[in-house]
């Protein structure tokens, strides 16, 4: 089986589901880490992000791997590098580009085929893994997500505005959101989850027990 689980960012997504498959003896697999990897290959290619041909040309010519929760561009393990805040403000574009789409579910559906998977993203339910045996929808208050952001990169030595952050939550939502291919919305049988308030070990069991009646 697997488990798709979407929601805007800062959700608390990752956080439940690493902590899912690790309970359940499952793979986690992060699609936006996928398409961060691409973003600061990008970047560090100094490639324009309105020049939609060149985005397309360079993940034609990119290797993505992801082994044991770690993410590999073109064999450089680059999990930590992805996450600056330069990557989080340009991904949006990238994610909004269909050939790039395409290719990335493909490679997701691809590490899906033997099952066991749970996967994080804004699409899984809905395009990625339609047939997932078990679907949730993350999500939480802007004001929960922006603050929950800040105290991350601020603990990661980043010097950060909580107003920022809102903001550029605010404006990755709508492009997640209003972009024509794969929006992220809601799938029609998912179980939407409210995280706003509410402590890690209370989502888990409240999770792990749609797990055991639905399997
Ligand atoms: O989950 P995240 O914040 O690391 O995702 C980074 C970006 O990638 C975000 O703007 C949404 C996009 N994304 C997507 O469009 N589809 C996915 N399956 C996963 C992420």
């Amino acid at each position: 089986m697997n488990i798709a689980i979407d929601g805007p960012a800062g959700a608390g997504k990752s956080t439940i589901a690493k902590i899912l498959a690790e309970k359940l003896g499952m793979n986690y697999i992060d699609t936006g880490a996928m398409y961060r990897a691409i973003t600061l290959k990008a970047i560090e290619n100094n490639i324009d992000f309105n020049d939609v041909s060149s985005l397309i040309n360079l993940v034609n010519n990119t290797d993505i791997k992801i082994s044991n929760g770690r993410i590999y561009l073109d064999s450089k393990d680059v999990t930590d590098k992805i996450r600056t805040p330069l990557v989080s403000q340009k991904v949006s574009k990238i994610a909004a580009i269909s050939e790039i789409r395409e290719k990335m579910i493909c490679l997701q559906r691809e590490l899906a085929e033997n099952g066991n998977v749970i996967m994080d993203g804004r699409d899984i339910g809905t395009v990625v893994l339609p047939n997932a045996s078990l679907k949730f929808f993350i999500t939480a208050t802007v004001e929960e997500r922006a603050k929950r952001r800040f105290l991350e990169l601020k603990a990661k030595g980043y010097d950060v505005n909580y107003d920022n952050i809102k903001k550029e939550i605010l404006s990755r939502d709508e492009q997640d959101m209003k972009r024509k291919i794969s929006p992220l919305k809601l799938a029609e049988d998912a179980i939407v989850i409210d995280t706003s308030n509410k402590e890690i070990e209370e989502i888990i069991q409240e999770i792990l027990q749609q797990h055991i009646t639905r399997r």
